[in-house]
């Protein structure tokens, strides 16, 4: 999609810009608001995760475990990309929320390298 179509023509004929104006301004907001969006529920939350302790701490908390006693397999199949959790935000709140639930008092660094390890085995979420 292109959003510049008639962009430069407002700036030739001071005659069109009042009517061009608000357009270009909402075109602006768009541009900066999404971005905005992204950072805060996109895949850029794990950019310093740290991964191998990540898979430390899934390890020794023995998610898989019982997640297999409920879906069976390996447990994995209860990570559902398509499902409630459709984005990274979502993704570390879910492993946040286990993590009180289930008494483990990880650290916030911890609860994030969790969510890395399981977006980038799982859900795939993009930055
Ligand atoms: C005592 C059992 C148990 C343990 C231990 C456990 N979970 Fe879960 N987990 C569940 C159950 C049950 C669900 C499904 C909940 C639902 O669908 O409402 C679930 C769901 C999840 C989901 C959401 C899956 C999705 O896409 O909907 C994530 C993420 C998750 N667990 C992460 C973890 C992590 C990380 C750990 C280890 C730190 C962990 N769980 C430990 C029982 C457990």
């Amino acid at each position: 999609m292109r959003l510049d179509g008639g962009g430069a023509m407002g700036e030739v004929s001071p005659m069109t810009a009042p009517t061009t104006n608000p357009m270009r301004h909402h075109l602006l907001a768009l541009a900066f608001t999404l971005p905005a969006l992204a950072h805060g529920q996109g895949a850029a939350i794990f950019k310093d995760a740290d991964l191998a302790l990540g898979e430390k701490l899934l390890a020794e908390h023995q998610c898989a475990q019982c997640h297999t006693r409920q879906v069976g397999g390996d447990g994995s199949a209860i990570y559902r990309p398509a499902g409630r959790i459709n984005n990274a935000g979502l993704l570390r709140g879910m492993v946040e929320n286990c993590s009180t639930r289930l008494n483990l008092q990880l650290f916030p660094e911890e609860v994030t390298a969790i969510a890395a390890v399981l977006n980038r085995d799982h859900y795939r979420f993009k930055p």
